[in-house]
């Protein structure tokens, strides 16, 4: 791979700067996520932390198997904004507002 090869497309993430932050001694995908950002974008990570493990691999000598993946919290696919913002504004009270059909479609629950 070339030091400019971008590794996490959705963060703009470079091979080199993957493997400078390896070298700082972060070597673990929950660290290099937290530092970089890699598998914060839309992906969540389906892109790119494959090949992140690949390069703590070549710099630790670790096996891929002892390299963890890192903590994932829902939602796991990319959800548009728009479905958080479609509340039906019933009053002036957030409190009040109520789920749009859309929002309750993807999340579940029910307005009270
Ligand atoms: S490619 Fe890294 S988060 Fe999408």
């Amino acid at each position: 791979m070339d030091d400019e090869t971008i590794v996490c497309r959705c963060e703009d993430i470079t091979y080199q700067e993957v493997v400078d932050t390896v070298d700082e001694g972060y070597t673990t995908l929950d660290e290099i996520k937290r530092k970089l950002r890699c598998g914060m974008g839309p992906c969540q990570g389906r892109t790119c932390m494959r090949l992140i493990a690949r390069i703590i691999k070549e710099k630790t000598g670790r096996h891929l198997d002892e390299i963890l993946m890192p903590a994932s919290r829902p939602p796991e696919k990319p959800v548009p904004l728009g479905i958080f913002a479609s509340y039906e504004v019933g009053s002036k009270n957030a409190r009040n507002c109520k789920r749009s059909e859309q929002f309750r479609s993807i999340f579940g629950g029910k307005d009270e």
